[in-house]
């Protein structure tokens, strides 16, 4: 008796102890990384995995923050724009939010007119992430997110598994690694950051001056409610022709998306495994980066629908002060089949590396 009356009571204890460290790594806030030399450091929110700033120095060596963002994890709550978040279980948009796998129609949350967007009414951008390493400092300082999707969940099917990591390199490189493991049923996983960047600063205005370079020959073409037609057209003679550098103004009140002026459209980029995906310089501040994926997409918004929206240090961002490159599968590849499968079997597992190259002057 005494001896089970003993077991029981450690057993408790263990069990408040355990749920007591989960409730520490689940709290939410705000986590740090910072390079050595002190002029590079991101911070990350736990609320939708979110990148909450990017601070690096322009030619001249003065810091800035290059991405749009809230000053609470209060405002990251109730806002709608996925300012830098982890998007998923699956990014962009499903028509109609369905689909048929293995013969069996799933109904996804619609959230987008008749359609579903970002993985939902509550997507991987609405949940709490749970903190597994953090490690603040160093030489290549990174913190690690996990996530446990349930089978249902907005519609999708089958438990599943996401991690997702942030690490700084020397000089300025910032790599983001998703990955995504199905547990016991084929699910469609497309995971997306969605960080909203303005290499002049988030506070500095638009961004038509950035010159901007995308490795893609092709494009998926959308209709009025942004559903992709099926059709894999050339860019050549079209305002998506983005293979020379090109500043992002100089064509945008040619192209619209759903409504509104400026790019928001997937390029299918060139080649295939970890390459180069994108190139952006902004002139004014000297500030660019290249970015690399492993994706077969990438989608190029610039933030064509935002209004007197109370960001970071009391600034207030506009339409086109800033502009998303989301590498991802295809939109609606659930429902193209003549698109790259975004399928993940049980057992198998989703991977997804993103790296932000030299952050530089
Ligand atoms: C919540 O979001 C709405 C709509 O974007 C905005 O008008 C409101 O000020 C926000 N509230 C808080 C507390 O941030
Ligand atoms: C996913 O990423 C986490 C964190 O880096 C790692 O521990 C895990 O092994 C990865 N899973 C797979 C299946 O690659």
């Amino acid at each position: 008796m005494a001896r089970a009356a003993v077991l029981c009571v450690s057993l408790l204890l263990y069990l408040a102890f355990a749920s007591g460290a989960d409730a520490a790594k689940k709290k939410v806030g705000f986590y740090e990384l910072k390079n050595k030399k002190g002029d590079f450091s991101i911070k990350i929110t736990n609320w939708g995995a979110a990148l909450v700033s990017v601070i690096v120095p322009d030619s001249k060596g003065n810091l800035g923050d290059v991405v749009l963002g809230y000053d609470t994890v209060a405002e990251y709550v109730n806002g709608s724009s996925y300012f830098g978040a982890l998007v998923g279980r699956v990014a962009n948009r499903v028509a109609k939010g369905r689909f048929v796998l293995d013969g069996k129609a799933y109904h996804l949350y619609i959230n987008d007119g008749k359609n579903a967007l970002h993985g939902g009414h509550r997507g991987f951008s609405k949940v709490i992430w749970t903190v597994k390493e953090y490690v603040p400092s160093g030489d290549s300082p990174y913190i690690t997110l996990y996530y446990h999707s349930f089978d249902g969940e907005q519609g999708f099917p089958g438990d599943l598994d996401v991690y997702v990591t942030y690490e700084l390199s020397n000089p300025y490189d910032l790599r983001i690694r998703m990955n995504a493991t199905a547990l016991n049923k084929a699910t469609p996983v497309n995971l997306v950051n969605h960080a909203y960047w303005n290499l002049g600063g988030h506070a500095s205005g638009d961004v038509l001056g950035h010159l901007i370079q995308v490795f893609a020959s092709r494009y998926t073409p959308v209709d009025n409610v942004m559903i992709p037609t099926g059709e894999i057209a050339g860019v050549a003679g079209t305002p998506y022709d983005l293979r020379q550098l090109t500043p992002l103004g100089s064509r945008i009140n040619l192209v619209s998306g759903g409504g509104a002026v400026g790019y928001d459209i997937n390029y299918e980029v060139q080649g295939d495994g970890f390459r180069p995906v994108a190139y952006v310089r902004d002139p004014k501040s000297g500030r660019a980066f290249k970015l690399w994926a492993d994706q077969p997409g990438v989608q190029l918004y610039t933030n064509n629908w935002m209004k007197d929206e109370k960001g970071k240090a009391g600034a207030v961002y506009q339409k086109h002060d800033a502009l998303c490159l989301e590498t991802q599968g295809f939109p609606d590849a659930v429902n193209h089949p003549n698109f790259p499968s975004v399928i993940v079997r049980p057992g198998g597992v989703y991977k997804h590396d993103m790296l932000l190259f030299k952050f530089s002057h």
